[in-house]
Formats: structure tokens, sequence, C-alpha cells
């Protein structure tokens, strides 16, 4: 069975002969050729080159016997292509040029011509594709109207994103248009990746936990179901909705087809709490692969133990990969999953 078969069965919540792996963050600054390139040329312009952009996405497919690779991009490139640029702080954390704390600055946002702004992803991808052929599975992905508006309203990086909850509290209109504004550019955006040949896109809600429980769906879910709805072919959705796992239920009525899950909680009790209707992705704590590759393995084993009963499971990251990885961790990761099989 190839990747890309092996990632689709579980996607269609078949089972495969065992579960796909690919890692969140893959590209990244774990890897010495990533740095490489890093020293040549800043982010911004490593993503909006879609040569590099899709050099970077095949780095770690060369390395490592991924399933599936993930576009090299970043969630921000959407506030980008409406007026609002990001950048890197010092030391560390991302930094918008402003923050939005008005009406007409969210007026101001244009969200005309998305598609052409972004054809830089869409170059990438189809270059991507073009190198994996259908051996891998490619995907897409879009930060959650929620998470972006986060970064947006906050100005950036942010411990609580307490200026974010404040202002869509106290000024519910003005959050409304961003939302609007956000939901309908990412619906372009997706179908757009979907034309340019991925398999799957994934929703990064990373900043969920920002809403209570009860606003929850009001301030997040319902913008994603709405972007769910509005993509034109029924390709299969990943979200992740990280320190969410209290309202795995709500998640699933978006539409997505699979959950992601950070490493706190475990698959059987995330399994038992959707009653098993969907796939899980996920969950070992990014954390482990900075340790060494036997507690690498006995902690991927663990995860696989519950993999079984599973209605179908992806193995990833309970989040992205830190800088601080060790390759020799990666590649245990790796042997772990690639050599088990469903009994
Ligand atoms: O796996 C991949 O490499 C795919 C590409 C990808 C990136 N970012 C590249 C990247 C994806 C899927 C993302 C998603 C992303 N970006 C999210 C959602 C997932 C999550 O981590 O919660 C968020 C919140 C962002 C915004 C963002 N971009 C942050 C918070 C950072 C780190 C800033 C810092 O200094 O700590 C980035 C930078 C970024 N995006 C890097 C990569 C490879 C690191 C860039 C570098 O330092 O070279």
């Amino acid at each position: 069975m190839n990747s890309r078969d092996r990632f689709l069965k579980t996607a269609q919540l078949e089972k495969a002969d065992r579960p796909p792996i690919w890692l969140m963050r893959q590209a990244g600054r774990y890897l010495p050729e990533y740095r490489e390139l890093k020293r040549k040329y800043d982010f911004i312009t490593l993503v909006k080159t879609p040569e590099l952009a899709s050099e970077i996405t095949l780095h770690p497919l060369k390395r490592f016997p991924l399933d599936a690779a993930i576009i090299f991009s970043d969630i921000l490139v959407i506030p980008e292509a409406l007026g609002q640029p990001y950048n890197f702080r010092d030391g560390g954390g991302i930094q918008m040029e402003y923050s939005l704390s008005n009406k007409s600055q969210i007026e101001a946002l244009d969200d005309s011509a998305i598609t052409e702004k972004l054809n830089y992803v869409s170059e990438a991808l189809k270059l991507t594709k073009k190198s994996i052929g259908d051996t891998k599975a490619l995907l897409g992905f879009s930060g959650s109207p929620w998470t972006l508006a986060c970064y947006m309203i906050d100005g950036g990086s942010s411990p609580d994103f307490s200026r974010t909850s404040q202002f869509a509290q106290r000024n519910p209109k003005e959050f409304y248009l961003l939302m609007e504004k956000l939901s309908q550019s990412i619906i372009h955006y997706l179908n757009m990746q979907i034309d340019a040949g991925v398999d799957c896109v994934q929703i990064f809600d990373s900043w969920a936990s920002v809403c209570t429980e009860s606003n929850y769906y009001s301030q997040s879910l319902k913008w994603i179901q709405a972007i769910i709805d509005g993509l034109k072919k029924p390709i299969p959705v990943i979200l992740y909705a990280k320190g969410m796992n209290h309202c795995l239920n709500q998640q699933l009525k978006t539409g997505a087809i699979i959950l992601s899950l950070d490493w706190t909680i475990s698959l059987k009790d995330a399994a038992r709490e959707t009653n098993n209707q969907c796939a899980l992705q996920g969950n070992l704590d990014p954390q482990f692969l900075t340790t060494d590759p036997s507690t690498v393995k006995k902690e991927t084993e663990n995860i696989l133990k519950m993999s079984e009963s599973l209605k179908g499971h992806i193995f990833n990251l309970g989040h992205g990969m830190l800088p601080t990885a060790k390759v020799e961790c990666v590649e245990a990761l790796l042997e772990t999953v690639t050599n088990y099989r469903y009994g």
C-alpha cells in the first residue's frame, strides 16, 4: 500500500495496514537543510517563492518515510493578503504590522482577489504535486478565522489574546464583519488549494482555548462550519483545536471528519467522547522529540496500542515540531510507526 492510499483510506474511515504518519511543522528549524536556506532568505521570501516553498515541503520527505506532505507556508498569509503584513519579533513570536482595533480598519481589509494574491501558494502546491505524484498525500491548510483574528486584533503573539476576546465581546458587529471577511477569504483560498491538487486540508484553530465553552460555537466553530460548507469538493478536513478536548463533539458538527488532538487527552478517551464516529489525528507531545530515542519509542508504542480500536488514526504530534527536536528522535518515532501493523 503506498503512502497516499494509506492516508486517504484512513481519512475516509477505512482501515489501512497501519496508521499513516506526518508531523505538524515538519519543515522547520529542526532540520539543517531548512536552516541553510534560512541563512540565504528570510521566512516570507521562502513562503512566497514557489520553487523554494516546494523544496522545503519536500525536505522532510527526502529524509523520513512520511506518508503525507504539508505545504510549506503559514496561516498568516491570509492577513497579509488582506493588507495586514506579519513579521517576527527578535526574541521569537509573531509581530503584525499593526493591530486591528476599530471598524474602519476592518472595513479597510481588502478581501478582493484573494486567490490572485495567494497564487504563489497554488504554484508551490502544483510543483510539489508534480514531484510527489500519487505516492504521498498532499495536505493544504489554513488558520481558522478565530485564530487569525487573535493575531490580527492582538497584533501578534500573545500569552492570552485577551484583546481579541474583549474585542469580540464588546464589538459584536465589528467582530462579525471581520469573521465574515476571513471566512469568505479562506473559502476562496482553500478552494484554490483544492484546484491545485491537495488531497486533504487541515484547519488550525490553535487559539480556540481563548474562547469560553459557551462562546466557542459563535466565535469559532460556526465560521469553520461555513468554510467547510463552502468547499467546492467534499475532501477530508482535519480540525485542530488546541486545548479544546472538552468540546470534541461540538467540533464534529463543523463537518470535519478528522479531529487532531493535542497531548492532553488519550486517543482512547477521545474515541469514547466522540462515540468513535471520526478518525483521530495525534497526539505525541512534541517535547518527547527533545529526549532520547528509547523514550520516544515507548511513548509512540503507547499511542499505537490505542490505534487499533479507533475508527481511523493518523499518527502525528500534539502540536508543531519544536526547533530543539532531535533528528534521531524523529527517526525513532518513524521507525516505530512504520514497522507497526494492525493485527
Ligand atoms: O509543517 C510545516 O512546516 C507546514 C507549514 C506551517 C508553518 N506554520 C511554517 C512555519 C504550518 C502548517 C504553520 C501553521 C501555523 N503558523 C500555525 C498553526 C499551527 C500551530 O503551530 O499552532 C500558527 C499559529 C502559525 C503562526 C506562526 N508562524 C508562529 C506562531 C510561528 C513561530 C514564531 C516563533 O518565532 O516562534 C511561525 C513561524 C513558522 N511557520 C515557522 C515555520 C516552519 C518557523 C520559522 C523559522 O523560525 O524559520
